[in-house]
């Protein structure tokens, strides 16, 4: 029973148990080296706590918004391609989740079902997030049918023109479904320039999120093309190899968007403490990948509820004991540069479990 996990250890180790090994490898590998994806932990392990004491902190509340819309903690469900891998619901496990906890679902165009359905899955507000696999004609359809269908946003991810080289599925032989399909899809995302994304955003009508920013200079130029939300994001260590960690990265991206678009953050979230050091240092909401994967593979929908519930938890410890009720108090005099205490895995956000390939 989902309900009987304690902590996020547990959900990662029931996913373990349920998923063949090329679903596992998919899920959890990065790319080539996996340098950046053990970045994106030692990114956050390298950011410590300055508390603050003797606050009155009786009323914690760690809910905020994103494009006016509420979340219960500043935590978005990230888009996952081929869901339908790790439980047979598919995107619908996460659409729902996201619904009976109360945040939001980005929902991947690589997934299972079909977007309409998911949109019809829950009434939560959705984000769409749309890979360009398709000629002028093709993506015109995708944009119409997402706005028909009530996405209240447009997502754009920009960190994926080519595929990138993930060695732990290439080792098992098994790729996932969206890599079997006719190669010459993967022709039209290498075209994509910042007019294509700008005038996308002109013909939906809908908030325009960029995700996969890594930079200052892209974020600036996300600003001035009227992006709505700079997604600051390395894919969670998935594309481009030896990249830094998305937390390395946030205070230059923080700085370039001068509070002129909302700013999302991902890659190596999964602890409440998480969510907290990236707010403290500027973005407005992170996003969860594999820790969403791990829940829905475990348990499916609830198992999603169930990790977000823990994370919730750890969010409520941590801002009592950092004397703030709301998130909002947060800012970067409650963080400081650390020295790192544990070598980064995949894993290594939690005391017992191994890093490397787990057979
Ligand atoms: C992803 N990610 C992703 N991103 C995206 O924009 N569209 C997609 O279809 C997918 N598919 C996908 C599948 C799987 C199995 C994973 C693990 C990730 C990237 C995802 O949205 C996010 O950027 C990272 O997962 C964040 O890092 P963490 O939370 O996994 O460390």
């Amino acid at each position: 029973m989902a309900l009987d996990y304690v902590t996020n250890e547990e959900v990662v180790q029931a996913a373990r148990k349920k998923l063949f090994q090329g679903a596992y490898d998919y899920l959890v590998g990065g790319a080539e080296t996996e340098t950046t994806f053990r970045r994106n932990r030692l990114a956050f392990d390298t950011v410590a706590f300055r508390p603050r004491v003797l606050v009155d902190v009786s009323d914690v509340d760690p809910a905020t918004t994103l494009l006016g819309h509420k979340l219960r903690i500043p935590v978005l469900l990230a888009p996952i391609g081929s869901l339908q891998t790790f439980d047979p619901e598919g995107g619908l496990g996460s659409t729902k989740a996201a619904h009976q906890f109360g945040i939001v679902h980005v929902v991947s165009s690589a997934t299972e079902p079909g977007l309409e359905e998911i949109a019809a899955a829950s009434p939560s507000p959705k984000i769409y997030q749309l890979y360009i696999r398709g000629d002028e004609a093709w993506v015109e359809d995708r944009l119409k049918r997402a706005v028909d269908a009530g996405y209240k946003a447009l997502c754009i991810t920009v960190d994926t023109a080519v595929d990138s080289i993930r060695e732990r599925p290439l080792l098992t032989r098994w790729a996932q479904p969206t890599r079997r399909r006719d190669p010459r899809e993967r022709e039209y995302s290498k075209k994509v320039t910042w007019d294509t994304v700008q005038g996308y955003k002109q013909r939906t009508g809908l908030p325009l999120l960029i995700k996969g920013i890594a930079t200052a200079e892209d974020a600036a130029i996300a600003v001035q093309r009227g992006v709505d939300v700079v997604w600051v994001s390395n894919h969670g260590g998935r594309q481009l190899d030896h990249g830094l960690g998305s937390m390395d990265t946030l205070p230059e991206i923080v700085q370039a968007v001068g509070g002129k678009a909302e700013i999302v953050l991902d890659g190596g979230v999964y602890r409440g403490s998480d969510v907290l050091k990236a707010i403290a240092l500027g973005a407005n909401a992170v996003a969860i990948g594999r820790l969403q994967g791990y829940g829905l593979a475990a348990a499916g929908a609830e198992g999603v509820v169930r990790v977000l519930e823990i994370l919730e938890g750890e969010i409520r410890s941590a801002m009592g004991l950092m004397g703030i009720t709301r998130v909002s108090q947060l800012n970067p005099s409650y963080v400081t540069k650390a020295p790192m205490v544990t070598m980064p895995h995949e894993h290594s956000a939690w005391v017992n479990l191994p890093g490397g390939r787990i057979q």
